[in-house]
This record gives structure tokens, sequence and C-alpha cells, in this order.
């Protein structure tokens, strides 16, 4: 069999069977404690609600309640029913009353997003503040994803080329630029991402200056350009945990806690044949 990536719904599955207590990846949740209240507090809504992709077994969870001022505000997602079925039996025997919810969708699957979204509410923004704590990094590790042409998901610019329905077709497109036209469909303008990662370069393809080399398909009028939808307006570099015994030299591994504004520009759903 070939062997799983961290793209792989079995990989976390057997990985979180293994191990279902808490585990953080990354940093520990309490390091993304200022961003959070930062967003909350430039959040337009009074009563923002909370959307934490790849949510795991993170103490994530717990500290977004805290921070939002509200369990029932706080939406958390994972592709691997082992990690939701974990991270809900922890919430149910350490937090009584409280009322997160809890979804196994991946996010790389329209269906699955339509279903968060309620798809009826599409292009009205649900969750004001979406927090990913190296998931992103986890979805970047996949194969390119098979996808119908025109993609379901569109910008207004893009009606015109897709009058002609007639012409489908399937593509591959990167799941970072899936993932993010998927997350821009669930947040209104001005909303934020934020993305704690190991990399940085994560989001290049969202950068005008390395646009020219992201893959063709995108912003051809058959599947949105992500450009379109997200500003990165923020790269914070935070220092990763240092293995083992300091070392005179060693250079410092840094993380990025990337903050990304969700632009003016509205996602909706084209009519499926
Ligand atoms: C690197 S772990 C991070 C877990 C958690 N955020 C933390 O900080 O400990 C990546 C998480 O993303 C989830 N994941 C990966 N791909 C996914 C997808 N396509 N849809 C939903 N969840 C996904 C995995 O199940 C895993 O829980």
């Amino acid at each position: 069999m070939a062997s799983l990536s961290f793209g792989d719904r079995e990989y976390w599955d057997s990985r979180f069977a293994k191990d279902p207590s808490g585990f953080d990846w990354l940093l520990p949740a309490e390091a993304l404690d200022n961003a959070i209240a930062e967003a909350v507090a430039a959040s337009s809504s009074q009563a923002p609600r909370i959307l934490h992709i790849g949510c795991g077994t993170s103490s994530l969870s717990s500290r977004l309640c805290s921070l939002v001022g509200s369990s029932d505000r706080v939406c958390n997602v994972d592709f691997s029913s082992v990690a939701i079925k974990a991270s809900r039996a922890r919430e149910a025997a350490e937090m009584p009353g409280s009322r997160m919810q809890w979804v196994v969708a991946n996010l790389l699957s329209l269906d699955d997003i339509l279903t968060l979204g309620k798809s009826s509410e599409l292009g009205g923004g649900l969750y004001d503040i979406v927090v990913d704590k190296s998931t992103a990094d986890a979805i970047s590790c996949g194969e390119d994803v098979p996808v119908p042409l025109p993609y379901p998901l569109r910008v207004p610019t893009m009606l015109e080329a897709e009058q002609d329905t007639s012409d489908q077709s399937t593509g591959l497109v990167h799941p970072l630029s899936l993932l993010a036209v998927h997350v821009a469909s669930l947040v209104p303008s001005g909303g934020r991402w934020l993305v704690l990662s190991y990399s940085s370069s994560r989001f290049h393809f969202l950068k005008r200056e390395d646009h020219a080399s992201s893959e063709s398909l995108v912003g051809t009028g058959a599947f949105v350009d992500p450009l379109q939808l997200w500003e990165v307006a923020q790269e914070e570099p935070f220092d990763a945990p240092q293995a083992g015994e300091p070392v005179v030299g060693r250079p410092v591994v840094k993380h990025v806690l990337y903050t990304l504004i969700r632009t003016s520009i509205p996602v909706s759903l084209r009519a499926r044949c």
C-alpha cells in the first residue's frame, strides 16, 4: 500500500486512535491567545462566530470558548471522526455546560462545505473568524484534487465565462487553492483566517509578486483565483520550540502566524446541472 501523507484521513484516524488524549501541533494553544483576542476585538460582529478548522484534539477548542466568551459560537471541524469523537468526549468530561459544535467534514469536499455553510446563506458569511493551527500545512501535503469545471463556486466576474455550462470537464487544483476558495465561501467581507504554519511560504499564491508562478487553472474562468478572495494582512514570526539542549550557533526555527483578511468579492454557488 502507498504510504499515507498528512493529507490523508486514514493517517489521522489511525494517529488519533493510538493517542486520543489531547495533543497540540507546533505550539501550545495559548500561543494564539493574543492574535485571537485581537481578531475578536476587530470583528465587525458583536458576537463573532469562530470556525476552528482541523481541530484534531488540540486544547485550542476550549481556549476559543473563553476568548470568544461563549461556547455556542465555536464550531470545530475535522475530517477525522476519531478526533471529533475524542474531543467531544473531552468537552463533556471537562467543561460542564459547554455547547461547542463538533462537525466531521472534509474541508476539500464541496458538499461538506455547503452543508457547513447551509448553502442558502452562502455569500452572506457565517463565520467571522476562522482559526487554523497547522491544518493548511497538513492539507498542503496532499495531492492535487480533481474538481468539476467550471467550478460550482464562482465570483461575479466569472459569470459571463460560465454561460455555456454544456462544456463541463474536470481539472486538478492544488489542495490549498481549493481550501482557500472553500473557506472564503463561509466568511464575510472583512472576516479573518488566522493560520499558524511551520512554512514561511504557505500562502505564496495569495501574493501578487509570486502569482505568475501559481498553477494555470486558477483565474481562467473555470476556477476562482483565491488571490481575489484573501489579502495576506500580516505574517508574524513565532519561535518554534527547540528540541533537546540549546546549541550555540544552531539557527532558531520560526513558525509563522498568518492573518488573512477576506476581501469584499462575494463567492456564490452556480446552479448545478
Ligand atoms: C497538523 S494537525 C493539527 C491539529 C490541531 N489543529 C492542532 O493544532 O493540534 C492537522 C489536522 O487537520 C485535519 N485535516 C487534515 N486534512 C483535513 C481535511 N481535508 N478536512 C478536514 N480536516 C483535515 C487532521 O485530521 C488533523 O486533525
